[in-house]
């Protein structure tokens, strides 16, 4: 279910408007026409967020806003305040009543939506980061990808788990050498209860590096049957955990757009070539549709088959992100070593001293940052001083 919106605005054709965009986006949406309604519905259904307007007929924005932080009940609720007033005494007397954030009238419904998600999903990230790597394409190094990055991540002392929901051959733990668990097995048997440690450890396999391994693909290899209660249960694990990172097919399942709505930064893995590049641009707009803001979504660039002569890698790296107006957040060059071994352990710990192991590093780094960066970008709008 998704997460749950109050809008208290007064002007219907603006409430009606928001109403369709959050529902699009999968919200459960709420309204309120005036301050005092909108106090009773926050109390009774305890919204994840509300947006505020200021302007209100009865009681205005600033006395719910101070209201609803008063009582227990509601002050747990994210506020989004919305007002026509742009002068800075305004916002900072949003903010001082307890507003997460402050957006200025006329806005577009487009920026209204992203400071909602970036407000859920900094609430959320006070736990764990889920990115969520997917590629239009199979065998474009993504399985790889995970695998490397979560034991560069490891390697940076950070907690790492890597789910599995992956298509094709060759999963996760393969990947690692280790014996996979039905994970979807022990969570049908799991108790609701969030402080069984039991049910979530059981299911997963920890590699040497500290990998924590968690395998949801069903057997035919298909994520289409896979449970969204299952992708429910990713929440427990990110209390204890820095990245939680997603071999994620790219398909139209209930699983993959649970894993997608969640998702910190959902990232695109592909070769260079003209034609994967098209699938490149083609996932952009299916992403874009499903929700998720421009900004949360990045692109590596890799070459499994050793196709493109060295040297010639970064140069496409702009070429893409000029096309494709995504961040490409890395370039994974081919490992000639790693080929030619079979049941050969993961690049990084194969061959640490490749370029290919270097560029996993720098992309790990990136993923650490980007983090950063992303909450100091809303910490850099209108915020509490
Ligand atoms: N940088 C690389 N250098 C050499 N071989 C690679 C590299 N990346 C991937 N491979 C190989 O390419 C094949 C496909 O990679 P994989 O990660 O399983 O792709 P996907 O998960 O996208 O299907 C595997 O055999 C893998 O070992
Ligand atoms: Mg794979």
């Amino acid at each position: 279910m998704g997460k749950k919106i109050l809008v208290i605005e007064d002007d219907l054709i603006a409430t009606r408007l928001m109403e369709y965009i959050l529902k699009q986006r999968g919200y459960q949406v709420l309204t309120a026409p005036n301050g005092l309604e909108g106090l009773k519905i926050a109390r009774e259904e305890r919204p994840d967020l509300i947006v505020l307007n200021v302007m209100l007929p009865g009681i205005d924005g600033f006395e719910v806003c101070h209201r609803l932080r008063a009582e227990p009940r509601t002050a747990q609720s994210l506020i989004l305040m919305l007002s026509g007033r742009a002068r800075q005494i305004d916002i900072a007397n949003g903010l001082n009543m307890g507003a997460d954030d402050y957006l200025t009238k006329p806005a577009a419904p487009s920026e209204i939506v992203d400071r909602i998600e970036s407000l859920l999903t900094q609430k959320a990230g006070a736990c764990s980061k889920i990115i969520a790597f997917i590629s239009p394409r199979e065998k474009a190094g993504t399985t790889t990808t995970v695998v490397n990055v979560a034991i560069a991540l490891a390697q940076m002392d950070k907690r790492v788990i890597a789910v599995d929901l992956g298509p094709g051959d060759g999963g996760i733990a393969e990947h690692l050498g280790i014996k996979p668990q039905d994970a979807a097995r022990h969570f049908q048997k799991a108790l609701s209860d969030t402080t069984d440690y039991d049910a979530l450890e059981s299911p997963l396999v920890v590699h040497q590096t500290g990998v924590g391994v968690l395998r949801l693909r069903t057997s035919a290899g298909e994520a289409g049957d896979i449970a969204t209660d299952h992708i429910d249960r990713l929440d427990r694990y990110r209390e204890a955990t820095d990245f939680i990172l997603v071999d994620l097919p790219f398909q139209p399942s209930a699983a993959t757009r649970a894993v997608l709505s969640r998702c910190t930064l959902a990232v695109i893995v592909s070769t260079g070539t003209a034609d994967a590049l098209t699938g490149v641009k083609s996932a952009i707009t299916v992403l874009r549709f499903l929700g998720i803001p421009q900004k949360r979504i990045g692109a590596v660039v890799t070459d499994p088959e050793g196709t493109f002569p060295e040297g010639e890698l970064p140069q496409l790296s702009s070429y893409v992100e000029r096309n494709i107006a995504v961040d490409v957040l890395g370039i994974i060059p081919y490992d000639a070593g790693h080929k030619i071994s079979p049941g050969r352990a993961p690049i990084i710990l194969a061959s640490p001293k490749s370029t290919t192991a270097a560029s996993i590093k720098e992309l790990a780094q990136r993923l650490t940052a980007e983090e950063i960066a992303k909450n100091d970008a809303t910490r850099n709008g209108v915020k509490r001083a």
